[in-house]
């Protein structure tokens, strides 16, 4: 699995990339702003040609518009404007821009398609469904970045797990326990009914069969799955980004499903290397160093 840093704080990156672990970054317009009220006595666009020249594997920089002249516009800026400093811009495009009634729910896909055409490399970011990934990898896009925290999120609040934002974000959604609440709403639901009160009249049975869900998908990881299914059986080479990763346990499950590539925040990357039985273990080695094996190690 590639490991990629989202974040545009140079620091990371450049932490990061020393581990020897980097395979390249991801940015976007709210990661910029942070890195902009960090950043000192530097342009922006010399930061970000600093950024590029960093990392040897792909940097995603995102267009700011949401139609798809500006896109497109936009998008050929960047590329212009960043391309030669390291030949490794990658362009970010939502893979869906509507904001308001009359907006067209397309302009993300028609970008992709005309700049994968020009040969500019487009990662189509805002995934939250496997038909979104479809047609973004049906356009052409070389990457995409299905946000599996915020299906999460979206599916704490459906099932009533938690009220509104104030839980931990890196706290880890627990599917597994989602579909067991579920399991034992329906199971109070069915009691003292026949099946076919059950089958046939219960608005209240059909909700929750919906519940902890969103549209057959049971959480971020299964949209990850999904559309790894969908990719494989039609031979896409459309490369999938988990993004939108908020624990060390979701990047080890991310790994175990084959994904592509992560994008993991800075301090989920450095808790990936964290075990106190590890730590344990270092401080009882060091302090087994007999003195003539300290001597053997000397050159
Ligand atoms: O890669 C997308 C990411 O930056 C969004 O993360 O945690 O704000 O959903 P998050």
């Amino acid at each position: 699995m590639k490991i990629f840093v989202d974040t545009a704080i140079i620091e990371e990156i450049k932490k990061a990339e020393s581990w020897g672990i980097l395979d390249g970054v991801t940015t976007n317009p709210s990661l910029i702003k942070k890195a902009v009220d960090s950043m000192e006595d530097i342009s922006l666009e010399d930061y970000i040609v600093e950024i590029l020249k960093t990392v040897d594997g792909p940097v995603s920089l995102e267009v700011a518009g949401s139609c798809y002249r500006d896109m497109v516009k936009e998008a050929k800026t960047l590329y212009d404007k960043f391309n030669d400093v390291n030949d490794n811009v990658v362009i970010k495009i939502p893979v869906n821009t509507y904001m308001e009634k009359g907006d067209d729910n397309f302009e993300g896909i028609r970008t992709i398609k005309t700049l994968s055409e020009e040969g500019i490399q487009v990662n189509c970011t805002l995934i939250m469904s496997s038909n979104q990934a479809l047609m973004a990898a049906k356009a052409g896009a070389a990457y995409v970045s299905p946000f599996l925290g915020r299906i999460d999120d979206h599916l704490r609040h459906a099932m009533g797990l938690v009220k509104g934002e104030d839980y931990p974000k890196d706290i880890y959604y627990p599917e597994d326990i989602a579909q067991r609440v579920r399991d034992y709403k329906l199971m109070e639901l069915l009691e003292d009914r026949t099946p076919d009160e059950v089958l046939y009249n219960d608005q209240e049975v059909m909700r929750i069969f919906d519940w902890g869900n969103d549209n057959g998908i049971y959480s971020g990881l299964d949209l990850i799955w999904s559309i790894q299914q969908i990719y494989e059986k039609y031979d896409f080479s459309t490369e999938v980004i988990a993004a939108s990763i908020r624990n060390a346990r979701q990047v080890r499950l991310c790994a175990e499903m084959g994904v592509d590539i992560s994008t993991i925040p800075f301090n989920v990357i450095e808790n990936m290397m964290v075990h106190y039985k590890t730590s344990e273990g270092m401080k009882a080695f060091c302090k087994d160093v007999v003195p003539e094996y300290r001597e053997i190690l000397k050159d």
